[in-house]
C-alpha cells in the first residue's frame, strides 16, 4: 500500500506539473510519482535547477521527464501542448512569489503569474481532459476577521501586486469554467515549511530568505547573525504573530489526492476550493522555540518593529479538505522543523 492507502496500479495518468523543480512542486512530483503517475515537469529555472530532478530520483527511482519552458512564451506554450495530447491534468505552481519584489516590481509579476496562467489554460482547455490544480494562498484572505479562517471567508482587498496575482488568478480559472470544460481545484496554502525527510529535496531560497523557517535554519548554520522577530505587541498570547506552518510533504499529498479527485470525476463542482493547513497556530516564538528543541541549537534573536505588511494570525479551518478531500495533516511543526534543519545542515554539507 502506498502512503495514501491506494495500491500502486502502474501509470494512472500523465500528470504536468508547472514549476515542478521549485520547493513545493519538486515534493509533488515525489509524492504523485510514488503513487505511480507518469510525470512531466516544466519549469524555465528562474527559482531551481536541474539537480532537483537527482534528488527526485534518488528518493522515487525514477526521474519525471523535464522540458525547459517559459510559460511566458506563449508560443512554447502552444508548441508543448500540441506535443503532449495525452495529458490527463495540469498541477500549476509555476509563479513568481516574493511579497516584497512584487511591491518592487509589479509588472514582472503580473506578467508571470497572470500571463503564464492564461496560456495554460487557453492549451489545456481544448484538451478532453482539462482537470486543473491551482496554487493559491491564505493571503487571499488577508487579516480574516475570524479564526480559524473557513473557505467562506470574504476575500479582502490584496495587500500586494502578488497576493492580487493570486486572487485575479482564482477569478480567471473560475470564469473560464464557466464557458469550458475546465474542472479545477483551487488550494489555499497557510505557511509551508520543511523538507523531503531523506534531506534529498527542500526550500531553496534565492538571497536573504523572507519567510521565517529558511531564516531560521541560515541564522542556526551562521549564515545570519541573527533572527529578527518582527513585533511582539500582537494582540496574541505571547505578543508574536501567529501562522499556520504545515509540512510540504503533508501539502503535497493533498495536491496527489486533489488530482485524483478530478480524475475519477469526483469534484461537485467545476471550481472547488480548499484551505490546506494545519488547523492550529503558532507563534514566532512558538516556532523558535520548536526549532530550538528539535536541533538542540541555541537560535540567536531580537525583537523588533512590526513588518509592514504582515497580518496578526492566520490559522486555517482544515474541516472542508478534511470531510471532502479525506486529507489530513500528519507531521507536526516539531517535525517540520526537523525536517527543514536536517535539509539546511545537508546542503551546508555539515
Ligand atoms: P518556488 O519558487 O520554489 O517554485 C516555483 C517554480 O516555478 C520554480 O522552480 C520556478 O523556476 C518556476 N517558474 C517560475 N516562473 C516560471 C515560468 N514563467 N515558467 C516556467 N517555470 C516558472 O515556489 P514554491 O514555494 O514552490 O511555490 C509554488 C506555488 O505555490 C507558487 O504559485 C506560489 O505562489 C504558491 N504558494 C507558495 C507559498 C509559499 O509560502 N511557498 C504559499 C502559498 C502559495
Ligand atoms: C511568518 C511570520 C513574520 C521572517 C508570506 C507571504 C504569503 C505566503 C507565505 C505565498 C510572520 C515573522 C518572518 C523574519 C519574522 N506566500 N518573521 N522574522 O508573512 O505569513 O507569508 O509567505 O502565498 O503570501 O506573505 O510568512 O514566513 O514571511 O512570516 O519575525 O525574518 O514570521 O512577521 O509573522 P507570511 P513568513
Amino acid at each position: 500500500m502506498s502512503s495514501l492507502g491506494v495500491p500502486p496500479s502502474g501509470a494512472r495518468g500523465l500528470i504536468l506539473v508547472t514549476g515542478g523543480l521549485g520547493f513545493i512542486g519538486s515534493h509533488t512530483v515525489v509524492e504523485l510519482q510514488n503513487e505511480g503517475y507518469e510525470v512531466i515537469v516544466v519549469d524555465n529555472l528562474s527559482n531551481s535547477s536541474t539537480e532537483v530532478l537527482n534528488g527526485i530520483e534518488r528518493i522515487t527511482g525514477k526521474k519525471p521527464i523535464f522540458e525547459n519552458i517559459d510559460l511566458r512564451e506563449k508560443a512554447a506554450v502552444q508548441n508543448f501542448f500540441a506535443t503532449h495530447t495525452d495529458i490527463s491534468g495540469v498541477i500549476h505552481f509555476a509563479a513568481s512569489k516574493a511579497v516584497g519584489e512584487s511591491v518592487e516590481n509589479p509588472l514582472l509579476y503580473y506578467e508571470n503569474n497572470i500571463s503564464a496562467l492564461i496560456y495554460v489554460l487557453q492549451e489545456l482547455t481544448k484538451l478532453p481532459a482539462a482537470n486543473f490544480i491551482f496554487s493559491s494562498s491564505c493571503t487571499v484572505y488577508g487579516q480574516a476577521e475570524k479564526m480559524p479562517i473557513t473557505e467562506n471567508a470574504p476575500i479582502q482587498t490584496a495587500m500586494s501586486p502578488y497576493g492580487n496575482t493570486k486572487q485575479i488568478g482564482e477569478e480567471i480559472i473560475t470564469d473560464t469554467s464557466k464557458v469550458s470544460a475546465l474542472n479545477a481545484i483551487l488550494l489555499r496554502y497557510f505557511n509551508p515549511i520543511g523538507a523531503h525527510e531523506s534531506a534529498e529535496i527542500g526550500e531553496l531560497p534565492l538571497g536573504v530568505p523572507q519567510n521565517l523557517v529558511p531564516f531560521i535554519t541560515q541564522t542556526a548554520m551562521g549564515l545570519r547573525q541573527e533572527l529578527s522577530v518582527y513585533g511582539n505587541d500582537y494582540p496574541t498570547s505571547d505578543g508574536t504573530a501567529v501562522r499556520d506552518y504545515i509540512h510540504v510533504v503533508d501539502l503535497a499529498k493533498a495536491h496527489v489526492i486533489a488530482m485524483q479527485r478530478l480524475l475519477n470525476k469526483k469534484n461537485t463542482d467545476s471550481v472547488e476550493t480548499f484551505n490546506l493547513g494545519t488547523g492550529k497556530g503558532s507563534s514566532v516564538l512558538e516556532v523558535i522555540q520548536s526549532f530550538e528543541k528539535v536541533s538542540g541549537q541555541k537560535l540567536n534573536y531580537k525583537i523588533v518593529g512590526r513588518r509592514e505588511g504582515d497580518i496578526t494570525e492566520a490559522y486555517a479551518n482544515t474541516d472542508k479538505a478534511n470531510s471532502i478531500l479525506g486529507w489530513k495533516t500528519q507531521s507536526s511543526l516539531e517535525e517540520a522543523l526537523a525536517s527543514a534543519w536536517k535539509w539546511e545542515k545537508k546542503i551546508r554539507n555539515k
